[in-house]
């Protein structure tokens, strides 16, 4: 239905996006076409601007109804709405711990197919319907293509932490090289930013030379007590879609 188009307009108003907000509209629309199969039953949707194009794409098709067999599960409260105002049936990866395609965002790629996630403050249950797709497909604009995480996104790993252990967690990211590290706060700095589950979100800017072993890193701040999860996602993606504000879409697997 109409709720189901992020700019409110139908389809056939595309021309009228801007060159930026075509490029993510055209990768997640080749993401959809090339990964999505009919007798998929389980899909997993992500956070991110990009998103909404991946289920205005799906809308689409014609299993884009309740009375489908196909299971939609959401990353966040963003995607639980796209999923909700589309009528599609919703579902939890506690009945789906197998998903066939999950579609995210993300805030940087690297060439080997790592990326940063968790701009959006959704990284532990991006990263829980990650590892439990059989496919795991990327979809962004071009901005998010780099060769090194860190190049073009400069606001650092977030990792998603116990509120108790914050500041133990802070401290312990200085001690591993980590100069400056963030505790996200809200809109009106009123307070700290709270994620789905409850939690709060450190930004942690490493330096190139941590940044290069994307692997190495995530394992090492994950094995800090009080961490639930890292925003690196470490050879996990079958494959990213780059649009272009040229109307072209890269893609990398
Ligand atoms: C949220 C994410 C998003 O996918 C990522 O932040 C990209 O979002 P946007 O397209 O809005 O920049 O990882 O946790």
């Amino acid at each position: 239905g109409p709720g189901a188009h992020p700019t409110g307009h139908p389809a056939s108003f595309a021309s009228e996006l801007s060159p930026e907000e075509n490029a993510k509209r055209l990768a997640a629309y080749a993401a959809v076409d090339e990964h999505v199969k009919d007798y998929h039953k389980v899909l997993g949707i992500g956070s991110g601007s990009t998103v909404p194009y991946v289920v205005e794409r799906l809308c689409q098709e014609p299993h884009c109804n309740a009375n489908s067999d196909r299971w939609y599960v959401p990353t966040g409260f963003q995607s639980k709405e796209l999923i909700v105002k589309a009528g599609l049936n919703l579902g939890d990866v506690d009945q789906f711990p197998n998903i066939d395609v999950t579609i995210d965002g993300a805030d940087e790629v690297d060439d080997d197919l790592n990326a940063i996630k968790g701009g959006g403050a959704c990284q532990l249950r991006e990263k829980v319907l990650a590892e439990a797709a059989t496919n795991f497909i990327l979809v962004a604009d071009s901005r998010k293509d780099s060769k090194v995480l860190g190049t073009n996104w400069k606001q650092g790993v977030p990792i998603e932490v116990a509120p108790f252990a914050w500041a133990k967690v802070f401290q312990n990211l200085q001690k591993m090289g980590c100069e400056k590290p963030v505790l996200r706060m809200g809109k009106m700095k009123a307070g700290p930013v709270v994620t789905d589950n409850g939690n709060f979100v450190i930004d942690a800017v490493f330096t190139e030379s941590y940044m290069r072993d994307p692997s190495e890193l995530l394992h090492r701040i994950k094995m800090l007590t009080g961490v639930l999860e890292v925003g690196i996602f470490a050879g996990m993606a079958l494959a990213a879609y780059f649009g272009y504000p040229d109307g072209t879409v890269a893609v990398r697997w």
